[in-house]
């Protein structure tokens, strides 16, 4: 026999089965409006985050600016000015009238020796502003005067393989040249610095579309941890520098293992 319902209770039905899709969809509702809540936040976590590690690296350009303007000050005050002050008063000397041949010629070989450290120290100071071998010759012969300047026979080797030169440095804008050249330089500076290395190898790995340099030590190495907190600026400017270059930098390294760093761009 069939049963079949009253108009009661399907009516009753259609009111229960309406109850539970509003309830579905406000429970829908609630899922969605918190998830988004949570997306939310997590996406402006996100961006403080980037915006701090952005101030960060600002934080240290500006300061080896200054860092780099104070060195300079420093050089050209006492490289410089000072050697200049002692021309200056004996070249007066030498326009006195009654002043003994002797003392003549020593003061005018005087002249003549500090006049030639000036330009020695001259030549130096824009030196380390900008290495010429890099504007002349280009930035795979200034990192191999790089590692020739640093190595000292068995005490300290630092060796170079760039076996696709060419292809490596030369989609580069010349103007980031030097930003490469820095970070290879600060990265030399702390394994002999704090890692107290005697090997150290540098190699470019070049495809068509990507250059990694790839760089070990084999010295103390270093507590990542401990390391952040340092408040060397050296690491921080390889950072900037490397978003400079649009590029990536990554470094890892294990107390009494050395250092390892990649820097692709
Ligand atoms: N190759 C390395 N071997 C051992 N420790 C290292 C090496 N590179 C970096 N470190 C550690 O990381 C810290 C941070 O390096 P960073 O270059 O930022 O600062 P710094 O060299 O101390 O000072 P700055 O570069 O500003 O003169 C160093 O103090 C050192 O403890
Ligand atoms: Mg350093």
């Amino acid at each position: 026999m069939q049963i079949i319902p009253n108009a009661e209770q399907f009516v009753e039905v259609i009111i229960y089965t309406f109850i539970a899709f509003v309830l579905m969809a406000l429970a829908l509702l609630l899922f969605f409006y918190f998830s988004r809540k949570k997306i939310l936040k997590k996406e402006l976590e996100n961006k403080d985050m980037e915006l701090q590690h952005q101030m960060e690296l600002l934080e240290a350009t500006l300061e080896t600016q200054e860092r780099e303007r104070q060195r300079i000050a420093r050089d050209l005050h006492d490289d410089i000015s000072s050697k200049l002050n002692v021309i200056s008063l004996n070249a007066h000397l030498l326009s006195s009238n009654d002043l003994p041949e002797k003392d003549f010629e020593e003061i005018s070989s005087n002249i003549i020796l500090v006049t030639k450290q000036v330009l020695e120290n001259s030549r130096r100071i824009a030196h380390d502003l900008l290495p010429p071998i890099l504007e002349n010759f280009g930035l795979h012969a200034a990192l191999e005067e790089l590692c020739h300047a640093n190595s000292s026979g068995e005490l300290m080797k630092v060796s170079y393989i760039n076996p696709r030169e060419e292809l490596a440095f030369g989609k580069i804008d010349s103007k980031n040249h030097l930003h490469i050249f820095r970070i290879v330089q600060e990265l030399i500076n702390n394994s002999i610095k704090h890692g107290k290395a005697s090997l150290i190898n540098i190699e470019v790995d070049t495809t068509e579309s990507k250059c990694q340099i790839h760089y070990t030590d084999n010295g103390v190495g270093f507590d990542m941890k401990e390391s952040k907190k340092k408040n060397g600026i050296g690491m921080k400017n390889i950072k900037s520098r490397a978003a400079f270059l649009r590029g990536k930098f990554e470094i890892k390294s294990i107390l009494n293992q050395g250092v390892n760093a990649k820097l692709s761009f």
